[in-house]
């Protein structure tokens, strides 16, 4: 467990490093606040005119600063906490996830570059792949079956620039072998970067396993309460953090907002007791499931049944607090599940306390052509579960609810039909 394992800079374990790294008190400012204020100013004063010092001289770590686009106190304050919990040497914080992915990904190709992605990536960024890398900035970009090492070097040439990846994947928490990938990378020069936002550092570290950079939607487990939007790319290499911390400066200037950063902050502190109590009731969540007679699969890389269940031991330290289902039956079916939830909110996003539930063909991949869908494997029965830090007891219960109305729909539906029949077999003897 990462609970006894030390971080790569710091003596310090990640449990200590959640709560109090990046933030230590400095009483030199006479106030010795224990958490960070949130510092709102946009700009800071100077000592005078110095022709000498350039902007990329200033350094936030001497409490340097001079606007904050550049450089913010709270801002800084998250990067070097997330840096140090990756285990990377820099880190920058976005005002998305989606801008983080972006600027990692302008960061690392040109026109004419060739990008391999996992085909079963968070919708949003498939879009963002084909919509602007390829059509707009002519990117070629190809998508592939990752769970398959073969695959993705069979694809990747020396044209490649990057492979994106996720894992597990969404929603069908499907995993790709990270050093498996690293080494394909490496083999053509291209960099890897993985989008650790499911698991999170607490159970997955991809830049231990050869990543070099790994992004996250801190939307979701990092801060972990659903209600702060933002993201982060985490990198060793010196020369690729200027080119994504010039994008998100300057090129984009798409910063996470201070505020955002300190709920980060404050979210981070609880992270290593939240993925704990998340993956508890994840695995109690899949195993009553994969139980129930109405569901006909369940995907959670924590369960002996998941095809990739051994890699996922071998490279992560848990599984995770999101699975997803297929209901054996039809749509009606899953509507009247998901109506008589009281827990489980349907709601897209995943990663908060709160347990949710959503629809993928219908909400997070219904910009997938219905094709594309189908040949992923994303069905109109399948739902993904966020499971959040509630009592599993209450949580079990809650789907029990949902399958017993599920269960009472058809029989109502057959026995208005009966009724149906029997209203007209009078009139067919007349
Ligand atoms: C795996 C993954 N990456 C990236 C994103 C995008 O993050 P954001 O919504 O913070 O832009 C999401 C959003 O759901 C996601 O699930």
């Amino acid at each position: 467990m990462s609970s006894e394992k030390p971080t790569r800079d710091d003596d310090r374990r990640f449990e200590t490093l959640t709560v109090t790294h990046g933030e230590e008190p400095d009483l030199s400012t006479g106030m010795g606040d224990v958490t960070s204020p949130i510092h709102l100013a946009s700009t800071y004063a100077v000592d005078g005119i110095d022709m000498d010092v350039a902007l990329e001289d200033l350094d936030p770590d001497s409490d340097e600063f001079l606007y904050t686009r550049l450089s913010n106190p709270t801002r800084h304050a998250v990067e070097k906490r997330i840096a140090a919990l990756e285990g990377g040497d820099h880190a920058m914080a976005f005002a998305s996830g989606t801008s983080a992915i972006v600027s990692t990904v302008m960061a690392a190709v040109e026109p004419g570059d060739h990008v391999v992605a996992f085909e079963d990536l968070y919708g949003g960024t498939n879009t963002m792949l084909k919509e602007l890398f390829r059509d707009k900035l002519n990117v070629a970009v190809e998508f592939v079956d990752a769970t398959d090492p073969e695959a993705v070097r069979a694809a990747t040439t020396d044209e490649t620039a990057l492979l994106w990846m996720e894992t597990p994947t969404n929603p069908l928490l499907r995993l790709c072998d990270v050093e498996a990938m690293a080494a394909v990378a490496d083999d053509h020069d291209a960099l890897l970067g993985v989008d650790n936002t499911f698991l999170g550092p607490y159970f997955q570290r991809p830049l231990e396993l050869g990543a070099d950079v790994v992004v996250h939607s801190t939307t979701k487990y990092i801060n972990g309460h659903s209600d702060s939007l933002g993201g982060v790319a985490v990198t060793d290499d010196d020369e690729f953090a200027g080119e994504i911390g010039f994008l998100q400066q300057v090129g984009m200037g798409n910063v996470m907002a201070p505020f955002d950063a300190y709920m980060v902050l404050r979210g981070l502190k609880t992270l290593p007791l939240r993925m704990r109590q998340h993956e508890t009731n994840a695995a109690e969540v899949a195993t009553y499931l994969e139980s129930h007679d109405s569901v006909a699969s369940v995907h959670y890389p924590g369960l002996d049944s998941h095809p990739q269940h051994d890699l996922a031991v071998e490279q992560t330290d848990g599984h995770g607090g999101v699975l997803s289902f297929e209901i054996d039956g039809d749509l009606a079916d899953v509507e009247r599940f998901v109506a008589a939830l009281e827990e489980f909110t349907l709601a897209v996003s995943l990663g908060g306390v709160e347990s949710l539930i959503e629809h993928p063909a219908s909400m997070t991949h219904s910009p997938l052509p219905a094709e594309e869908r189908a040949e992923l494997g994303i069905t109109d029965t399948l739902l993904r579960a966020s499971v959040g830090v509630e009592h599993p007891k209450d949580l079990l219960a809650d789907l029990e609810r949902g399958f017993e109305a599920m269960d009472a729909g058809r029989t109502d539906a057959s026995d208005s039909s009966g009724a149906a029949d029997a209203s007209e077999a009078p009139a067919s003897t007349d």
